[in-house]
């Protein structure tokens, strides 16, 4: 087969990682890519939001199946495009269509869901511009802190958690007033849950599912889980609170109800989907959905994976994914994310990577680089993530900085605690 990776990071070179060592595949391409994906398969410079160019890249390399890594490209409705196109059908493509985007393209959409088919999640109400007095009142029933969500995809800054109640209200009139501009339009306000937060990721056919290793990323920049979000700092999996009960749980009561609903709202859906989770007093809920893998959650999922991922995708969009089972490393992978200096804030790009070649025990997956020459250079917040197994969690993490200790770029930064403990 020839596959077509969209997507640029960390998480779009875990899956060529892992796309490239199966026997079905032929030749794989990442468009945009990076430095580390043109090692492994061949980079190609497009946009995955240009769907023309897609298309034309698609026919012209004979791809049978395209892998969508971010979720811009599906929001905006790639999967109709493909779908609509005839040119284009006999194509699989991974990812949900437009309307199962907004799964994660729009929080109302995905609360209303998990009512219609009871899946555990915090209470909420939505309230639109016009309806600042109706949110502030709810906002009066509820205890601190408040929890205020822009609707739309707002690059990961839509969600603010406040602990006075004037200062919630008055970003309550500055989000329906268009501070994240039509995202914040709409917004959901809801209940603060206390907890720990988990990921778990499903591939579906739509009507199916094979459920992949569970994770935990570390957001935020700081130590301690400290300072501001970031795309992610590093992850674990497996995660130790997450213990049989609490699995046996979050599959009856949050996966197959979700499979279950996205089957019976017909949604075109064959791709991942990615529960973003807390455990409240035993209990899963869910935080979140997207509607593609985590990153850096796939940099220490992929590694787990002993199953061909390509003959899983393959049986996905053909309908049969029912055929199909994940095998599962018992050993533990964890990644620490390299970082520029002044991540998640602004940073610079273009410093050159050293170190790269001397890596033992350690698969280092690019996020933001770019080759330029024969020089790797930094090319984002996110620079690398080190992942590496162990047969415990304390022998992966040592691999893991062993690596970041190895690699060298100027500023470069990463978190001292990734895997702590976290009971
Ligand atoms: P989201 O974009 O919905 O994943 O929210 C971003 C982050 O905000 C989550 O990863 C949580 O850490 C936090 N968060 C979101 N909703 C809640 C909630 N209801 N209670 C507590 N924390 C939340
Ligand atoms: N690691 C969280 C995300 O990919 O959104």
């Amino acid at each position: 087969m020839n596959v077509l990776i969209l997507g640029s990071g960390g998480r779009e070179h875990a899956l060529a990682w892992k796309i490239a060592q199966s026997p079905l595949c032929k030749q794989l391409y990442v468009a945009p890519g990076n430095a580390g994906t043109g090692a492994m398969a061949q980079n190609v410079a497009l946009s995955p939001e240009d769907f023309d160019a897609v298309k034309s890249f698609c026919l012209e390399s004979e791809i049978n199946l395209v892998v969508v890594g971010p979720e811009a490209p599906l929001v905006a409705g790639i999967v109709d495009f493909f779908k609509a196109d005839v040119d284009l059908q006999h194509i699989g493509i991974i990812g949900p269509d437009k309307a199962a985007a907004e799964l994660e393209g729009s929080k109302k959409f995905a609360k209303e869901f998990m009512e219609k088919y009871q899946i555990p999640t915090a209470a909420y109400q939505s309230f639109s511009t016009g309806q600042e007095a109706e949110a502030e009142a709810f906002l009066e029933t509820l205890q601190a802190p408040y929890v205020l969500k822009a609707d739309g995809l707002a690059a990961g800054k839509g969600v603010l958690i406040l602990q006075d109640l004037s200062e919630a209200k008055a970003e309550v009139r500055s989000m329906l007033g268009g501070k994240f501009g039509a995202a914040s339009e709409t917004l959901v306000i809801e209940e603060f849950l206390e907890g720990l937060e988990f990921s778990v990721f499903a591939l579906t056919d739509g009507k199916s599912e094979i459920i992949l290793p569970v994770a935990k990323d570390y957001k935020r920049v700081g130590e301690g889980d400290t300072g501001p979000n970031t795309g992610g700092m590093g992850a674990i999996s497996p995660v130790s609170f997450v213990d049989d009960a609490l699995w046996t749980k979050t599959i009856e009561q949050i996966i197959k109800p979700t499979i279950k609903g996205i089957g019976l709202e017909k949604f075109d859906y064959t791709g991942f989907v990615f529960f973003g989770l807390i455990e409240v007093k035993g209990e899963p809920k869910v935080i979140e959905y997207n509607v593609r893998m985590g990153d850096p959650e796939t940099e220490v999922v992929m590694p787990r994976l002993k199953s061909d991922l390509l003959q899983h995708l393959s049986a996905a969009v053909q309908g049969r994914l029912n055929e199909e089972k994940a095998e599962i490393d018992s050993q533990y992978c964890t990644t620490v994310m390299a970082v520029s200096e002044g991540y998640p804030g602004s940073y610079e790009k273009g410093k050159a990577i050293s170190g790269l070649e001397n890596l033992e025990n350690c698969i280092p997956f690019h996020a933001g680089t770019r080759l330029e020459g024969d020089k790797v250079l930094s090319n984002g917040g996110r620079v690398i993530a080190l992942s590496a197994m162990g047969a415990n969690k304390e022998a992966a993490l040592a691999k893991s900085y062993a690596a970041a200790k190895t690699i060298c770029f100027e500023g470069i930064q990463y978190r001292k605690d990734i895997g702590f403990d976290l009971k």
